[in-house]
């Protein structure tokens, strides 16, 4: 009986890997270039670690489970509190800290295209710094990341103030405003009516359930929200340099978006998503300001901006857009025909490792075609041919697997002359 793999979990087969590299690589080397250092956690962490500030609907999907020595312990289903944890537990860290860090997270979510109950998530995130150029350089990063990937006509960034709407909401009504949010960040999941029906049962009256509809479709800008909140309220103005500052950088796919309010309850200031602007996907990565979960984990105050990006939308966006994945280095198959000892194939193949160019050694007993179509099919881009009566002469027969084109090359030469060739 064949056990099949558990639902909302990925297998991932080498072809598969290759694009998750892709990922992986971009990501880290632009973070590093942002001046970003790589961190890593444990992937259990306590329960009570997420029962402090990520809310309700995170803690329903964790997967928890009291462990053998009675501990109520859960597979960390998001990264911001571990790291959070990190920063505060060391008082000599050099503030601000840029850090990032790429585990597998895990939530018993409803399995969708982009949405898994497993998935790998590249976090991003300054502490010690409460500035407009704190909040700007994490969007940068996201942004410049979607860009190395090759997706920057893809997508756009929609941001939003925490602040912002818990003013206007704190208007509207005297519920608590998390709770209002946590039924915005619903707005593009469920039917118009759901939607006012919930906001109404959250003790919202009409004309505030008409206010926040306009805010979520678009309808209400900001120069509205400038008249509702008081003209020059501080946190439109320090929404506004954000942006100005991102044009500084380039990143000019940014609008407001009043409908991203993030479904953690931990933001307290500007919080934003990158979109496909096809609105095919759910949301490509989001984050925002978290200025309180520091001293509420420790008392003392660490602000802190920062954002997740899963790998599940950007591998789809990838597959959908063509991207074409650049293989780092150049590759060769060593082919063996006649009595070859295999030593001399270790030998050489050693020497061309040795260079930066990865070998693939022929290992089993078989036919040249069929040698050679084994290197076609795990894609070398050279075959170097080490045939019993080429040898005796001291040569061997490189072959370009693109072309087909087959060239003499002496033994003493091989390394310079695989190097010299192009990919
Ligand atoms: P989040 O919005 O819950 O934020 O997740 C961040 C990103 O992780 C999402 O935009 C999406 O790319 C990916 N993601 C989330 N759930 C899934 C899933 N079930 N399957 C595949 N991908 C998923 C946070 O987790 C915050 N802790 C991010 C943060 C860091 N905020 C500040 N610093």
């Amino acid at each position: 009986m064949q056990i099949e793999k558990i639902r909302g979990f990925r297998d991932f087969y080498p072809e598969d890997m290759d694009v998750e590299k892709f990922i992986f690589r971009k990501a880290e080397e632009v973070a590093e270039a942002f001046g970003f250092r790589r961190i890593d956690f444990p992937s259990l962490e306590y329960l009570d670690l997420y029962r402090l500030k990520s809310g309700e609907e995170l803690l329903q999907q964790t997967y928890s489970f009291v462990d053998k020595g009675g501990r109520e312990v859960t597979l960390i289903p998001e990264a911001t509190p571990s790291t959070v944890r990190m920063v505060t537990s060391r008082k000599d860290l050099p503030k601000p800290l840029r850090w990032y860090s790429f585990p597998k997270v895990w939530r018993y979510e409803e399995p969708q295209a982009g949405r898994y109950r497993e998935h790998y998530q590249f976090n991003a995130d300054i502490f010690g710094s409460d500035s407009p150029e704190a909040d700007a350089e994490v969007i940068a990063l996201a942004s410049s990341i979607l860009d190395a990937l090759g997706l920057s006509n893809v997508y756009e960034i929609r941001i939003n103030s925490r602040k912002i709407m818990e003013e206007i909401i704190g208007g509207i009504t005297s519920s608590d405003p998390f709770s209002i949010f946590s039924i915005i960040d619903r707005y593009h999941k469920i039917s118009r009516d759901d939607f006012t029906d919930q906001l109404r049962s959250a003790g919202v009256g009409e004309d505030g359930v008409s206010m926040i509809v306009d805010l979520c479709s678009g309808t209400l800008g900001i120069d509205e929200i400038e008249k509702i909140t008081g003209r020059g309220s501080d946190e439109i103005t320090r929404m506004g340099l954000v942006k100005d500052l991102l044009g500084s950088y380039g990143v000019r796919n940014v609008r407001y978006d009043f409908s991203i309010v993030r479904g953690l309850s931990y933001y307290t200031g500007i919080v934003f998503e990158a979109y496909d602007r096809s609105g095919q996907f759910r949301a490509i990565l989001g984050g925002g300001r978290y200025d309180n979960l520091a001293s509420l984990m420790s008392g003392d105050s660490v602000p802190a901006v920062g954002f997740g990006m899963g790998d599940a939308v950007i591998s789809l966006l990838l597959r959908r857009e063509n991207v074409q994945i650049p293989r780092q280095r150049k590759s060769v198959y060593m082919c063996r025909v006649g009595k070859v000892n295999s030593g001399t194939l270790n030998e050489y193949s050693r020497k061309l490792r040795d260079v930066g160019i990865d070998v693939t050694v022929e290992i089993m007993e078989r036919g040249l075609s069929s040698q050679l179509k084994y290197a076609s099919a795990i894609n070398a881009d050279y075959a170097l041919i080490f045939g019993e009566r080429d040898l005796e002469k001291g040569n061997v027969t490189l072959r370009d697997m693109r072309t087909g084109e087959q060239e003499t090359v002496s033994l003493d030469s091989i390394v310079d002359h695989v190097v010299s060739k192009a990919r």
